[in-house]
């Protein structure tokens, strides 16, 4: 393996400007003014695997292209799909931003840009290993097929259609996906569980106009404090999720699962300053890393009522509307999730008020076997990558299509992060730390190998 580890080491620099290129691509995928720049993106990426030797498809579908790309095929090799995404988060605020977000920097050993680690870096990671093994002439022990689709950050739609459509050519061993995290530049992790999420809209209707508050307020609801006297009652004094049902069909936290989430680096005081909270908030009972990696949640999203702008305006608002997401845990389901808490709103919602509820995307959560051969096999790549013994991590994020990986294909998927819990993904000023950029391809020439053996 040493001539395809010294390839990366010697082409390292242009492997990031290569990564500049594809972050300049404003590749938005839930934004309607970017439809042409997220075609730009996919075919650059494919004619960029040809140009690698990988045979190199732009499929395209209802919403964003998916850039299919494989490796010249060898019979009676293990086949495995390596799956990210080249779509992006909208980068605004602006404003926020030290340098702009699709003209990539490169300062204090990390590469600035939307995307750069959610997800462009990670998978870019995975196919410069791939051309180191084609360059160097060295055989590749296993069959590989790059699934990089463009709807990631809005729910997948296309690939899970896609996913059925194309099962056959699909069919692969496993799934491997970098688009995680891991805690620490030093300690590489293996993430053997991802939370599920259910979102829905809660909509309260008022008055058929916005009103004068002078005039008519304290004689009518106003429905902002009407939403706002509901969701008050969503949690209890603990910080536990009060509506009946919740935890329902919620397991306790194991004490071996417990050991290895303390395991993990964790400063309350490190943690507070990177967040800039005065103090942590959540459920009591359990740490901070258990609260965001394995416990169920229902987070606000976004809280819109009556009049924002410049100055005052004196109204009682017409309506007030909350946008919600609740991370799920293994065997909770979005379905009975969202019947429990539309139930608890209709009970509880005032007759002042109409309530409108609106059901939105979910996925149940994931959970693959630590002793699986093939996630084993992951933990030996991992370890000869980063000369250290990896961590096992629940994490708090999700990834649809990891469900449709196992009901379509019967793959599992074996989830190697590679952004730091500071790379601000999601946030202004994104960016993916260089270091972790050249071991993730390391960490992929070894896992070639050790998956191969099966
Ligand atoms: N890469 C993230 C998911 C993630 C982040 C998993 C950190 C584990 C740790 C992914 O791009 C993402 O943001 N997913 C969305 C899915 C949603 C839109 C259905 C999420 O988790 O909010
Ligand atoms: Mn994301």
């Amino acid at each position: 393996m040493q001539t395809v580890l010294d390839y990366l080491a010697r082409h390292r620099a242009r492997f990031v400007r290569e990564l500049m290129e594809y972050v300049g691509f404003p590749s938005v995928s839930a934004q309607t003014r970017h439809r042409a720049d997220m075609r730009a993106c996919a075919e650059w990426l494919a004619r960029h695997c040809q140009s690698l030797g990988l045979a190199a498809h732009v499929h395209s579908t209802e919403g964003h292209p998916i850039v299919l790309a494989r490796t010249p095929r060898r019979r009676g090799r293990r086949h495995f799909l390596v799956y990210g995404h080249y779509d992006v988060q909208p980068p605004e605020p602006l404003e926020l931003w030290a340098t702009p977000p699709f003209q990539a920097t490169v300062r204090n050993g990390a590469l600035y840009g939307r995307g750069a680690s959610d997800n462009k870096g990670q998978h870019w990671a995975h196919l410069k290993a791939v051309e180191a093994y084609l360059r160097t002439g060295t055989e590749l022990p296993c069959d590989l097929t790059f699934l990089l689709e463009g709807e990631e950050e809005v729910g997948s739609c296309s690939l899970s259609s896609f996913l059925r459509k194309n099962r056959r050519a699909l069919r692969c061993d496993a799934v491997v996906v970098s688009d995680t995290g891991l805690p620490a530049r030093d300690l590489p992790a293996l993430t053997y569980a991802l939370r599920g999420i259910a979102a829905f809209e809660i909509t309260l209707h008022g008055p058929n106009r916005d009103l004068h508050s002078g005039i008519f307020g304290g004689s009518v609801h106003n429905p902002a404090l009407a939403l706002c006297q509901l969701l008050a009652r969503v949690h209890d004094a603990k910080g536990r999720v009060a509506i009946p049902g919740f935890y329902k069909d919620v397991l306790p936290l194991t004490a071996g699962e417990r050991r290895q989430l303390q395991r993990l680096p964790f400063s309350a005081a490190a943690y507070k300053k990177l967040l800039g909270v005065p103090a942590l908030y959540g459920e009591s009972g359990y740490s901070p890393n258990e609260q965001r990696m394995a416990r169920p949640t229902f987070e606000i999203n976004g809280l819109t009522s009556g009049y924002q702008g410049e100055g005052s305006k004196t109204i009682i608002p017409a309506w007030a509307r909350a946008k919600v997401t609740m991370r799920l845990v293994p065997h909770q389901t979005p379905e009975k999730i969202l019947r429990c808490v539309e139930a608890f709103f209709r009970r509880h919602c005032p007759r002042t008020v109409r309530m409108e509820f609106r059901r939105g995307h979910g996925c149940p959560a994931y959970r693959l076997d630590p002793g699986h051969p093939d996630a084993r096999a992951a933990l030996r790549a991992l370890r000869r990558a980063f000369g250290r013994e990896p961590v096992l991590l629940r994490e708090g994020g999700s990834i649809p299509i990891v469900n449709e990986f196992k009901q379509v294909l019967g793959a599992e998927t074996l989830l190697l992060g590679l952004a730091l819990p500071d790379d601000n993904a999601h946030s202004p000023n994104e960016k993916f730390d260089l270091e972790i950029f050249a071991r993730g391809q390391q960490l992929s020439v070894w896992l070639w190998q050790e998956l191969a053996r099966g």
